[in-house]
């Protein structure tokens, strides 16, 4: 086989960032964002930006969400559930098998119409298959009767 297919692919990120070290004649620069790990390193500027924080989203009523169920708001692609009286947890509506928009709450568990997954209503963990992963979680709050999704 060739080469080329076991080595990784040269970016554009690469070669601005070997351009620069070469412009300073090989000196070391802080150049921002040329690690060549990828990975979150203090003082990074593209991560301090990535974790700006959300605006929260009212989303609807406590009272439309029962003890041991929830609630799909379709048009914010979020799910609210009541797990124990008083505890509120919100996750993706969004099916991590394939993403379809998951349809119903009932009996502790969240349901997705296409293919049959089932998630836990207390942590999005998946309770039946065949999706691989939980329902990423969201923080809720709750705010003159109504629900606060952060995303
Ligand atoms: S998209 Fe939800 S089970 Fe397949």
């Amino acid at each position: 086989m060739s080469e080329a297919a076991d080595r990784p692919a040269t970016t554009r990120r690469t070669l601005l960032c070997g351009a620069a070290v070469l412009a300073a004649g090989g000196a070391t620069l802080g150049v921002a964002g040329c690690s060549s790990s990828g990975g979150s390193g203090a003082g990074g500027s593209t991560d301090a930006q990535s974790t700006a924080k959300a605006t929260p989203v009212t989303v609807g009523a406590v009272a439309d969400v029962p003890v041991g169920g929830g609630k799909v708001y379709r048009d914010q692609k979020i799910v609210v559930t009541q797990p124990t009286a008083g505890q509120y947890k919100s996750f993706s509506a969004t099916c991590t098998h394939a993403g379809c928009l998951v349809d119903q709450v009932a009996n502790n568990v969240i349901q997705c119409p296409c293919h049959g997954s089932r998630f836990n209503i207390t942590d999005g963990s998946v309770a039946d298959g065949p999706a691989p992963t939980p329902l990423p979680e969201y923080q809720v709050t709750v705010t003159n009767g109504a629900f606060q999704v952060t995303t």
